[in-house]
């Protein structure tokens, strides 16, 4: 059944050749972009979808997200609204009612967030285990993340168990818990921060997931600078996420690197952090995502809306920056081109907006915009 969405008023493809089109077609046939082009020239198809002068732009991409977790911190954030800082230490919360959690419960949270996070347009979520933080409960936290999310990621190395000894902890996760989770995952990460993981334990992490097959990915330079961005370069991570303290070196680095600048804007702000330096990491070329974070301590939304609208408003990335950056380059750091471009034979993942131009994903701050939602062809929304 192929369907034609017809008379969009603007259409962010993020093809380079194809740009942004108005008064634009595109047409969708089993689960993919069967054809775009200007709208008096579409060709027929089963069915027809009258976007009435709507923005069309490809489905978020969130690639960075905590979902497998049980618990509320709502008194921690809480008391950081009140002045208190945040700590990795948080973490240790969420990982105690993780695993009194039973899978079910697990499971449901992970369908309510996702189910959230389409109803706003996203089509593809990361996420990652990281509150079990023991075999068992890194393998359960993995296999959940793997039955809903499009991609999954290992996180053993989120924080050190508290009374755990740090050492025999990393060779743990290098170890058995690896060679338990990783057939289950695509990628693995690290917390490379202060209160978390060194450069050495990270490496140690990275090298040992890798020699598994894992693609890798890095938590950097969230609460100060520090070797994660450095470290991410060097071992080719596909994204460091965070971002939000960077020295010159560490910009340069990204900019002459494969390694995309994954930066969590809602985690700043709900941290009390600064925002990352958006502008220097595009202006020196590198490669920017944007992502919700969403987890229930440093940062609990699934609204990549929010993240666009922050970045344009607070952090001098334009509309189109930004609008790519939650899309094409969030593909990017999942390694993927089937997704986050409406080009011919792209998957057909989209967001229509009930708005002429994604402008007003800024222009209208905090105004639910998403009219409709296609994922993999089908109408979610
Ligand atoms: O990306 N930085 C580490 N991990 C999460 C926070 C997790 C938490 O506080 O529960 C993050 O912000």
């Amino acid at each position: 059944m192929s369907t034609l969405i017809t008379d969009i008023g603007e259409l962010t493809t993020n093809d380079p050749e194809l740009g942004r089109l108005t008064d634009a077609a595109l047409v969708v046939d089993d689960g993919r972009v069967a054809w775009v082009g200007a709208a008096p020239d579409a060709p027929a198809a089963d069915e027809r979808f009258d976007a009435a002068g709507r923005a069309v732009l490809p489905g978020w991409v969130d690639s960075h997200t905590h979902l497998v977790f049980a618990g509320d911190r709502t008194a921690e954030f809480e008391a950081r609204m009140s002045g208190k800082p945040y700590t990795a230490g948080g973490i240790a919360t969420t990982v105690d009612a993780t695993r009194a959690a039973s899978d079910a419960e697990l499971a449901a949270t992970v369908r309510r967030h996702i189910a959230e996070a389409v109803s706003q347009g996203t089509t593809c979520i990361e996420t990652k285990t990281g509150y079990g933080l023991t075999t068992a409960d890194e393998l359960r936290s993995a296999r959940i993340a793997a039955r809903h999310a499009d991609e999954t990621t290992f996180l053993g190395a989120h924080l050190v168990p508290p009374g755990a000894d740090a050492d025999a902890y990393v060779a743990l996760v290098c170890g058995e818990m690896l060679d338990a989770v990783a057939p289950h995952v695509r990628w693995a990460d690290v917390f490379c921060e202060q209160g978390a993981f060194d450069a050495d334990q990270s490496r140690a992490v990275l090298e040992a997931a890798a020699a598994r097959g894992l693609g890798l990915r890095v938590h950097g330079n969230q609460l100060g600078e520090g070797p994660g961005v450095r470290l991410a370069v060097e071992l080719g991570a596909a994204s460091v996420d965070h971002c939000t303290y960077l020295s010159a070196a560490d910009v340069d680095a990204l900019a002459n690197s494969g390694t995309v600048a994954t930066l969590l804007p809602a985690c700043d702000l709900s941290t009390r952090q600064s925002l990352p330096p958006a502008r220097a990491l595009l202006d020196a070329g590198a490669t920017v995502a944007l992502a919700s974070n969403c987890n229930p301590g440093s940062s609990y939304t699934t609204s990549m809306a929010y993240c666009v609208t922050t970045a344009v408003l607070q952090m001098r990335m334009t509309i189109e920056e930004a609008v790519h950056a939650a899309t094409k380059a969030g593909a990017i750091a999942l390694n993927r081109n089937d997704i986050g471009h409406l080009a011919v034979g792209a998957r057909a993942d989209l967001h229509v907006l009930d708005a002429p131009s994604t402008t007003h994903l800024a222009y209208r701050p905090g105004v639910p915009l998403t009219h409709a939602v296609w994922r993999k062809g089908e109408r979610v929304r």
